[in-house]
């Protein structure tokens, strides 16, 4: 007899994202023991249990919890001004270069307090939670300057700590640059001196991210501060090739970052580079079509290159104001060449791995308990049916933390 906290039954199919494609069981039953799977299997294999809390999942799928692995959930304010701007015809490097885009976010960030960011960002994690997802990265990056970015991180830190999803932190300080800094090295000086020590010492943070880009930081700049973060014990990440081609991607090959996220204009040596190290690639899809213009992300490039590709929504006011994961998995499929398949994995198991997160992201015994019972009977209507908020129950560390 196995003791359970929590019993799913009736499942028609279970993506359990083990092994390569979707790794379905049908007919299938999971049992829960406390925040870990202790059984997933089919019925017919299922154990004697005495269980306390049954779910019907009615014959549905059920996916492992959705991980969303880039966002910049943390804000205040919007740019809607920006978004009709840039629908009469100036672009984004445009708009940055007149003192819009992410300092024009800063300034609403600065005078923000902490109760009043977690206010604003609290509905996004909701709204996220709602649809499936139980793992949330959340970038700093809008505060820039020492004090402003800690804020934010404190900001990220309460959200996990209140809110229904696992939040993991990525110091982003290195955004934009400052008003109060003419260099960018000036700026990247002041991180590496100011922030980095106090944001590994307090673990506010378990990764640096830089925005590797013309008007923001050169490769230079990226290299220092991230063998510096690497040093303090934190993993690497790069906003790489997004706008402009300079180098970001090989970057993060060269100092082993966890993760590289954009990549629209990366070429077939970056591809090749970020293959041979392993870098986890983010496609992040919505930022790509809701900037006009940009080149298709080439997701299935990547894949083919042998690329861990995972799939994000990049959510921030500025080019991503979206907090629909699946969405952008969809999108990754129509714009970026992948299968529904891997979009999936994308917004999983992937997702877990651009986290360094092994204990999520796949259904199998001992991983845990975090998973979507949908309103479909396939997986793939998750990247199918756009926009329709398809998850019913929602499964997190083993506790339901939703239900349609
Ligand atoms: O990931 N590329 C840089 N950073 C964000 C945009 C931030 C903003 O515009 O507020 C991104 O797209
Ligand atoms: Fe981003």
């Amino acid at each position: 007899m196995l003791w359970a906290s929590l019993v799913v039954e009736n499942i028609g199919r279970v993506a359990t994202m083990d092994g390569s494609g979707l790794g379905e069981i049908e007919d299938a039953v999971i049992v829960v023991d406390a925040d870990r799977i202790s059984f997933i299997g089919p019925k017919s294999a299922a154990p004697p249990l005495s269980g306390v809390k049954r779910i019907d999942a009615r014959g549905c799928a059920v996916v492992p919890g959705l991980i969303d692995c880039h966002t910049h959930l943390v804000f205040a304010g919007d740019r809607s001004d920006e978004f009709a701007r840039r629908a009469r015809g100036e672009t984004y490097a445009q708009i940055m270069a007149a003192g819009g885009g992410i300092r024009s976010t800063m300034r609403r960030v600065r005078a923000a307090s902490v109760a009043e960011l977690v206010d604003d960002a609290m509905k996004r994690v909701l709204a996220m939670s709602k649809r499936g997802v139980t793992t949330v990265e959340v970038k700093s990056g809008y505060g820039l300057d020492v004090k402003s970015e800690i804020k934010m991180l404190e900001t990220a830190q309460v959200l996990g700590e209140r809110g229904p999803v696992d939040v993991v932190s990525t110091l982003l300080a290195a955004h934009a640059v400052p008003p109060e800094y003419d260099a960018s090295s000036a700026w990247v000086d002041a991180i590496i001196r100011e922030i980095l020590p106090e944001v590994a010492r307090d673990q506010l943070a378990t990764s640096c991210d830089v925005f590797v880009e013309a008007g923001a930081f050169s490769v230079d700049d990226g290299r220092r501060l991230l063998r510096a973060a690497l040093d303090h014990g934190l993993a690497a990440r790069v906003h790489a090739e997004q706008l402009s081609h300079t180098g970001g991607a090989k970057l993060a090959a060269e100092i082993g970052a966890l993760s590289a996220g954009h990549l629209e204009l990366v070429d077939d040596d970056d591809i090749a580079a970020l293959a041979d190290a392993n870098v986890v690639c983010e496609v992040l899809s919505l930022a790509q079509v809701f900037l006009r213009g940009q080149r298709a992300i080439p997701g299935r490039k990547l894949v083919d290159a042998g690329c861990t590709v995972a799939v994000a929504t990049d959510c921030n006011p500025g080019t991503a104001m979206s907090t629909d994961v699946a969405l952008a998995a969809g999108l990754a499929v129509t714009q970026c060449g992948l299968t529904a398949e891997e979009a999936l994995r994308g917004i999983t198991v992937n997702g877990a791995r651009a986290l360094g997160l092994s204990d999520r992201g796949v259904l199998s015994k001992g991983k845990r308990a975090d998973f979507v019972v949908l309103d479909a009977k396939s997986p793939v209507d998750l990247v199918y049916r756009w926009g329709e908020p398809l998850a019913r129950v929602v499964v997190r560390r083993g506790l339901v933390v939703s239900e349609a």
